[in-house]
């Protein structure tokens, strides 16, 4: 009789003793890991910084400093390890309130600038630890890869034509700091780029010398549009203002814009992939092949005879008089772009004569992809290429989710609650099954 007994107060014992343990177990092991999950999400902080800055970077800091951080002419590169080491408080203290006496302008709203403390510490965080490799996609992808230079050389012809006009040195005096200076921002022959306004603009002719002034002596508050009050004399200020209002009178060309080649990504030769099979391939062919309608564009002659630059004039402008249409007023710059270089990538393989096809059918890889998409109403072109994009990542992370997904200590607390259960369970049946032989 107490024999039996024993043994269950035994078998409860060691239970109770087993969850314990168990429950100890699991515990410390959760505690001990504590600390590595708090460093896995200021891991992810950090990366939506480093996001964050790479945007940044793109449309504030490219345009001098090149595409991936490399510096652009007498502009100094940021990807370089002297700045990686340098004090976080001095990198900050530059950037905050730029360099005095030169293009680098202050970025803090403190001083005139267009970022917060916070986006000033995020841009420190990339140049100190980003990827710039990504940072170069994301200038891209953004359409604010700088295209021209932040200096260019005038045409020396059209240059010494301007000094036939009246006033003519003042004039070609402020070409020349206009080359230096604004190139970059607003444009070949002041026409614009995607950061900044053009100044070759009958809108802009018609505001007062007043208004003009202050913009460029005190610059835009929280543009990129610094003030110049301190690299250019009052005298080059005020031929700046009569260049803006007399740009009509300057030969085109003057500034030209150089014919680099567009940079691409994956990204943006699948999105003018997408906008090429939405918007010009009922025209072009589905392989730029041609069609009754229009000329092939994926023939060799025309694309080594056509420059990047070329093609996206062609489609920004149209061809007046013919079937080609506006596409400037349609799409962004980036859009056009991006279309440009996927055209461009069908270089390497296009065949010397052009054989104009009436339907589709089989072809390279890329077109799988357009025809697609070739039904998708125009209107919805970009939203189909970020859904596209979307649903790729989406898959992706499913794929490698259901085993990420389960957690280390979850799964431990399972164990240690099934085998507590399966244990009292298992001593229950026991006594249950000890005690009515006992009776009997
Ligand atoms: C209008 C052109 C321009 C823009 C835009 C610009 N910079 Fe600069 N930056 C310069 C120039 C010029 C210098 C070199 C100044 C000097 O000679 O000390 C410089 C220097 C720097 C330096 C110091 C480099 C070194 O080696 O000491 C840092 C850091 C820097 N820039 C960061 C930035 C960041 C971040 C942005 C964007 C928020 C930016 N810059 C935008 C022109 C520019
Ligand atoms: C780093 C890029 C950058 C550089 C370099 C730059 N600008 Fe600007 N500029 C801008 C931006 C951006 C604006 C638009 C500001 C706004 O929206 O208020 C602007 C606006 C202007 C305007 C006002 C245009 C209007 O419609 O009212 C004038 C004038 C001007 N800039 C002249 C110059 C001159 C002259 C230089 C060279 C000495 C120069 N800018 C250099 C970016 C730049
Ligand atoms: C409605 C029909 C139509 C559509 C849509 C169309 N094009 Fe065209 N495109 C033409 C015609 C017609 C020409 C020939 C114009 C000419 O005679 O010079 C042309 C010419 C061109 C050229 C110059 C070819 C050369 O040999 O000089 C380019 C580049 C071009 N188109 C690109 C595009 C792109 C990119 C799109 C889509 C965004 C597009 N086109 C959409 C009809 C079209």
């Amino acid at each position: 009789m107490n024999i039996p007994q024993d043994r269950t107060r035994l078998f409860e014992t060691l239970a109770g003793l087993l969850a314990t343990q168990l429950i100890v177990f699991g515990l410390g092991y959760y505690m001990l890991n504590e600390p590595m999950r708090i460093a896995e999400s200021q891991t992810q902080i950090l990366q939506i910084q480093l996001d964050d800055a790479m945007t940044l970077y793109a449309q504030n800091c490219s345009v001098c400093h090149g595409l991936a951080g490399e510096g652009i002419g007498a502009i100094p590169a940021l990807n370089n390890s002297a700045l990686q080491t340098m004090a976080y408080e001095d990198l900050t203290k530059t950037i905050a309130r730029g360099r005095f006496n030169t293009a680098m302008p202050a970025w803090s709203k403190e001083d005139g600038g267009a970022l917060s403390d916070y986006q000033i510490s995020e841009l420190v965080g990339l140049i100190q630890s980003g990827d710039w490799n990504a940072t170069r996609d994301r200038v891209v992808n953004l359409g604010l890869a700088p295209l021209v230079p932040f200096v260019t050389d005038p045409d020396p012809a059209l240059l010494a034509e301007v000094a036939n006009l009246p006033d003519g040195l003042t004039l070609q005096n402020a070409i020349t700091i206009y080359a230096a200076n604004c190139v970059a921002c607003h444009g070949a022959d002041g026409l614009g780029t995607g950061i900044a306004p053009a100044l070759n603009d009958p809108l802009v002719r018609e505001k007062t010398t007043d208004e003009l002034t202050r913009t460029v002596t005190f610059g835009s508050a929280g543009t990129l549009m610094a003030g110049w009050s301190n690299a250019l004399t009052t005298q080059e200020i005020a031929s700046m203002i009569s260049l803006v209002q007399r740009w009509d009178e300057v030969p085109a060309g003057i500034l030209p814009a150089p014919n680099v080649p567009i940079p691409t990504t994956e990204e943006s030769i699948a999105l003018g992939g997408d906008l090429f099979a939405a918007n010009c391939s009922r025209c072009h062919g589905p392989e730029g092949q041609g069609t009754p309608r229009a000329p092939a564009l994926n023939v060799k002659l025309f694309l080594t005879d056509t420059s990047d630059l070329a093609i996206q004039q062609i489609v920004t402008n149209g061809v007046p008089g013919t079937a080609m249409p506006v596409w400037g007023d349609r799409m962004t710059e980036s859009e056009i772009q991006a279309i440009v270089g996927f055209i461009r990538q069908w270089e390497a393989t296009a065949p010397e004569v052009a054989v104009p096809a009436k339907g589709g059918g089989g072809g390279p890889p890329w077109m799988r992809n357009n025809t697609q998409t070739t039904t998708t109403p125009s209107g919805g072109q970009q939203g189909t290429v970020q859904g596209q994009g979307q649903g790729q990542g989406q898959a992706q992370s499913q794929q490698t989710a259901w085993w990420q997904a389960i957690d280390w200590r979850i799964l431990l607390l399972l164990t240690g609650g099934l085998s507590i259960a399966f244990t009292l369970i298992f001593l229950g049946f026991e006594s249950l099954h000890r005690r009515p032989r006992k009776r009997e």
